[in-house]
């Protein structure tokens, strides 16, 4: 029996979650698992009314789970901040979450805005640092509200943070068995320090990974050979800023938003899985935002748990509904709403 907390959050988070949960549902009848529910209100919502994010007795409870499923974080009348890192990257550090897992996979039927590039060129793995990094919070403003004000924010990089990250990516990369290549994305000619670090540790690590390659490219050079020539890439390992930036050009050319889930991994402990398209404030309520990037996150949720078979299941239909039936991905085009998308993926698995 999994434990599972839903956390819904703001925006067009609850819509696609609802999705997410039937589809989960409809996986659990077909190939036989139990688990169980719990809803926390956590997101704007919440804040407004009772200026909590998220409290310690929830997230203790959240340290008892089996997995966390969340929708979205972001409120347009709460100031740009607050909850990100009050909810969103507090679960991340306080539950040690140090991999940010993004599967960059274009399915047939998803159009792409890369000219010529074809399914089996977009096809690889972002695995992001998670916990350090610019994301540290160390930093601080000397003079602030002057003329002579200065704004320090510091990027924070440990070798054991740097460690258990690339190993992940190493390990991550022999179990996917596809090209066996692992390319470090950093910017060694700027940030001497931090990726010397990341480069020298690289190394280290690979030595113990016979049989994987290994690859480097600058961050800038990364956002260009995505575009211009994704099929190099295998698995990427990268740190927080860098992952965050080159993962939302990752869900561009694999169709958008719409599609594009992701895994806050501890490896060890409890993780958490997201669509990473944001919580869209102008769709709200329309029904009109694809739900298939929560669908996606549910189904890496089910893999990480250990119900290969049943992610497997709804991969599947992903790609069914895709090759068969949305005309786009993009929020009201897809000729179904929201809930209409959900009960294809249903049907589809049902029907496996
Ligand atoms: C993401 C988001 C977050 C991040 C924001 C909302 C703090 O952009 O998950 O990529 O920067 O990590
Ligand atoms: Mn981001």
């Amino acid at each position: 029996m999994y434990k599972i907390a839903v956390i819904p959050g703001d925006g067009t988070g609850p819509e696609v979650v609802a999705e997410g949960l039937k589809v989960l549902k409809a996986a659990s009848e077909r190939y036989k698992f139990k688990y169980q529910l719990e809803h926390y209100d956590l997101g704007g919502e919440r804040y407004l009314k009772t200026k909590e994010t998220l409290p310690d007795s929830v997230l203790e409870e959240l340290r008892q789970m089996d997995a966390i499923y969340l929708g979205a974080i972001g409120h347009p009348d709460v100031r740009p901040g607050i909850l990100e890192q009050g909810i969103l990257l507090k679960i991340r550090f306080q539950l040690d979450q140090y991999v940010n897992l993004r599967p960059v996979k274009l399915y047939p039927g998803v159009e792409t805005p890369l000219k010529d590039k074809k399914p089996e060129d977009i096809d690889f793995v972002v695995v992001r640092e998670n916990t350090e990094g610019a994301y540290g919070g160390a930093g601080g403003f000397f003079k602030r509200g002057t003329l002579d004000e200065i704004a320090i924010q510091e990027a924070i990089h440990t070798r054991k943070g740097v460690d258990r990250c690339i190993r992940f990516a190493f390990g991550y990369c022999r179990k996917r068995n596809q090209k066996n290549k692992v390319t470090l994305c950093g910017k060694t000619n700027v940030l001497t320090y931090a990726f010397n670090l990341w480069e020298r540790v690289f190394y280290e690590v690979a030595e113990e990974f016979k049989g994987i390659k290994t690859d480097y490219a600058h961050v800038d050079a990364t956002c260009m050979w995505m575009v211009k020539n994704p099929e190099w890439f295998d698995v990427i390992v990268t740190d927080n800023m860098f992952g965050d930036i080159i993962t939302d050009l990752g869900a561009m050319i694999q169709g958008g938003m719409g599609i594009a889930a992701g895994g806050n991994i501890n490896p060890k402990g409890v993780s958490m899985f997201e669509p990473i398209g944001g919580s869209a404030p102008k769709y709200t309520g329309m029904g009109v935002v694809s739900p298939l990037a929560a669908i996606a996150a549910c189904q890496m949720m089910l893999d990480h748990l250990g119900e290969e078979e049943a992610a497997m299941g709804i991969e599947k239909g992903i790609m069914k509904v895709v090759e068969q039936n949305v005309k786009s991905l993009a929020a009201g085009k897809m000729g179904y709403t929201t809930s209409e998308v959900g009960d294809l993926l249903v049907e589809y698995i049902l029907k496996e």
